[in-house]
């Protein structure tokens, strides 16, 4: 079974005990669990059948090609937010016309790279944006298929850092501008613009804000309809929260439900872009105890994982469930300790004062709920190698990257001339 759970004592997944990876490919490493991806995604695609939707899986949550292809091969499309995620999505075998392309920042060079990739369509955010979009497809004798992404001004109810759909955010225009741009649109021949987007926020956790978003949506599409503008498409976004800490979470049926009853009826293409709740429980990321240090006021657990393998507690104060690859025993005494890795930081904090069982140097743990946006956000700060990723299916496992070598991280910088000749100046 792909769950992270205990069998037998010991954490497994897809029918491969953790710690045998951890000794294969060392700490810390991320592991991914191909049923948890794939049934996941089929139980999200099921609940949504009946409205034949899109599914751009939202890649930015989880870019290893493994991972994009596991989603590419049963159907999926990509929501891209770069040129680089775009490239990402073709090589991992998503068709271009399957894939959308968001992002408040698109360069030229990017719009001119996607539309050359014959992508389906561009979430335009912005006048200046849909200009510059309207002159790059006329410069390569194109006409760009393209949504506009408004921002509802309603509150997702998430951390503050990860809202996007409020007047103070900088994604999407808000309505009343919406109106004067498919206007403008119409002078534009290089552009298409036939569709709605919309994202207000992620790791939602109640469904409302997500209603009343898709209620608004369809009033907007009723009224560009009454003006004669032709919306084809209405993008959804993406949203939805896992549990980190056992929260009740969006159920595939209710979003689908909800979906149903505000857009369903309006006959055009739905697109999602999901990210976190396909991937987030299927990854964990996999470190050991260096050392147990007794301070004054605390006690530390220090991990050989740190907030540059996963950035989200130190970010956004973030929960992730902590578990000791081998099962402790019913009766064994928790107490609390700060989880932290060796990045000199204090903001390199995984847990502050949780109650654990007890932990000794050497120990291996799983840190819970690592499949989004963990990997995709590592970096080699304190010149740390960037971790290995592997991929578990079937009693089997798979390196899908391997862990940076020391000499990478420094192999493409280059010294100068007046560094490299020896003499003192
Ligand atoms: N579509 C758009 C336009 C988005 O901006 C996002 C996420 C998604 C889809 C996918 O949303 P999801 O289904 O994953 O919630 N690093 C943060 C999350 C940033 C989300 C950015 N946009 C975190 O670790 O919580």
């Amino acid at each position: 079974m792909g769950n992270f759970a205990y069998t037998g004592g010991r954490m497994q997944t897809d029918g491969v005990d953790l710690a045998q990876i951890a000794d294969a490919v060392g700490t810390p490493a991320y592991v991914y669990s191909s049923v948890a991806l794939e049934d996941t995604y089929r139980r999200f695609a099921a609940a949504l059948a009946p409205l034949d939707p899109l599914i751009c899986y939202a890649v930015k949550a989880n870019s290893n090609l493994a991972v994009i292809g596991t989603f590419a091969r049963l159907g999926a499309g990509a929501d891209v937010v770069s040129v680089g995620e775009m490239a990402r999505a073709l090589a991992a075998g998503v068709p271009a016309d399957r894939i959308v392309f968001a992002g408040v920042g698109k360069r030229r060079d990017e719009m001119a790279a996607a539309l050359k990739a014959g992508i389906l369509q561009f979430n335009v955010e912005s006048e200046p944006e849909l200009l510059a979009l309207n002159e790059v497809a006329l410069g390569l004798g194109l006409r760009a298929t393209a949504s506009l992404r408004v921002n509802p001004d309603i509150d997702a109810g998430t951390h503050p850092k990860i809202t996007t759909g409020s007047r103070d955010n900088k994604f999407g225009v808000d309505i009343a501008s919406a109106m004067r741009l498919f206007e403008t649109a119409k002078n534009l021949p290089g552009i298409d613009l036939s569709g709605v987007a919309v994202h207000i926020g992620s790791q939602l956790t109640d469904i409302s804000p997500l209603s009343d978003t898709f209620a608004a949506i369809a009033r907007l599409v009723r009224e560009l309809r009454g003006r004669n503008h032709a919306i084809r498409r209405i993008d959804l976004g993406g949203g939805i929260g896992i549990a980190y800490q056992g929260e009740t979470v969006i159920d595939p049926k209710d979003y689908a439900r909800v979906v149903m009853e505000t857009v369903g009826d309006l006959g055009a293409k739905l697109i999602v872009e999901p990210g976190r709740s396909l991937v987030g429980n299927a990854g964990v990321l996999l470190s050991r105890v260096v050392y147990v240090k007794q301070g004054e006021a605390r006690r530390f657990v220090i991990l050989d994982a740190a907030m540059n393998d996963l950035l989200r507690p130190a970010l956004y104060e973030a929960f992730h469930e902590i578990a000791p690859l081998v099962e402790p025993p019913a009766q064994a005494k928790l107490s609390p300790v700060d989880i932290v890795g060796p990045v000199c930081e204090s903001a390199d904090r995984f847990a502050a004062e949780r109650m654990m069982p007890p932990l000794e140097a050497g120990d291996l743990v799983a840190i819970k709920s690592a499949g989004a946006y963990a990997a995709v956000m590592a970096s080699s700060y304190n010149s740390r190698p960037i971790a290995a990723e592997v991929l578990v299916r079937d009693g089997d496992f798979a390196v899908i990257k391997p862990r940076q070598e020391i000499a990478q991280l420094f192999a493409d910088e280059i010294l100068p001339p007046w560094l490299t000749g020896g003499a003192h100046g």
